[in-house]
């Protein structure tokens, strides 16, 4: 009953207590919602923020991206790999580190993690590009953050969650199962709760809070869901990081719901499996 009064709390008084993020990712998602806003408002914030255009370039100019021209603006960087996966590099960056360096890493280790999430926006990237031509960025985001209620429990409830860790891992359970048992909800839903006390658009947030059960997901974000919930399942069976979560879900529901041929999954699969040096190279660049 305390854990559970504790998380009440938590949520409750999020403000004063659950991290609070830069005022770049306030800045960046007022741009990301208003659709007058041109790639030059967008430039103009991340330019101001030091730190961040140098971790965009370094990225933009990496082999995960893999473009074979130099690139040295940030303009350039946005017109080359989009304005809303620029976006959501932003705002992945900012959480990252604003969790990375709270994250006790003897609990769950946070490079793992991080290696799955990005893995995680990879596949998600991929799943999109084969379904639904055209709309690919957006959603790298939600890969990139599904399981940051991850890093909450570790930072809030240490030692209730080491036990939770070990128990799915000696039962054999999925991990988000044992978390609702102890804590009342799990970190799908947390991370949800946190997007929400952050300001996070919807189709960031649902996509995340139901990365373990799109059926239930809102039917406008329902297809996003999917693809997060096939993203997370296909980056564990290729080995991608390790999220804590010691049993892979069958998924095959969910891929022929998106059109995916048992092929075109085995291929996806394989094709991270390859991008792993990339996902490593690119998990120091934004660290
Ligand atoms: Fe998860
Ligand atoms: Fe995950």
């Amino acid at each position: 009953m305390e854990i559970h009064q504790k998380i009440t709390d938590l949520i409750r008084s999020k403000r004063t207590q659950l991290p609070t993020l830069p005022v770049i990712v306030t800045n960046i998602l007022k741009v990301a919602g208003d659709e007058s806003a041109s790639a030059k408002d967008l430039v103009d914030i991340i330019s101001k923020d030091k730190a961040i255009s140098n971790k965009i370039l370094r990225l933009a100019n990496s082999a995960y991206y893999g473009f074979s021209k130099n690139v040295d603006s940030i303009f350039q960087a946005t017109v080359i790999i989009g304005f809303d996966e620029i976006i959501g590099l932003t705002i992945g960056m900012s959480v990252f580190s604003t969790l990375h360096e709270k994250g006790p890493h003897s609990i769950l280790d946070m490079q793992d993690l991080w290696m799955h999430a990005i893995g995680c926006g990879s596949v998600a990237k991929k799943i999109v590009k084969k379904t639904v031509p055209g709309a690919a960025e957006q959603i790298f985001m939600a890969g990139l953050l599904h399981d940051i209620g991850k890093v909450i429990f570790t930072i809030y409830f240490p030692e209730e969650y080491r036990t939770v860790l070990e128990d799915a891992k000696e039962s054999q359970t999925p991990l988000h199962h044992k978390e609702k048992e102890t804590f009342g909800l799990d970190h799908a839903m947390l991370a949800g709760l946190l997007m929400e006390s952050w300001k996070f658009p919807d189709d960031l947030l649902l996509p995340s809070s139901f990365h373990h059960n799109s059926a239930a997901c809102p039917p406008n974000y329902q297809h996003h869901a999917m693809i997060i919930e096939l993203a997370n399942s296909l980056c564990q069976r290729a080995g991608i990081g390790y999220s804590g979560n010691p049993v892979i879900a069958r998924t095959e529901n969910i891929s022929h719901k998106l059109g995916l041929t048992d092929q075109d999954v085995k291929t996806i699969v394989k094709e991270l499996k390859e991008q792993r040096s990339e996902i490593e190279e690119f998990f120091e660049l934004i660290t």
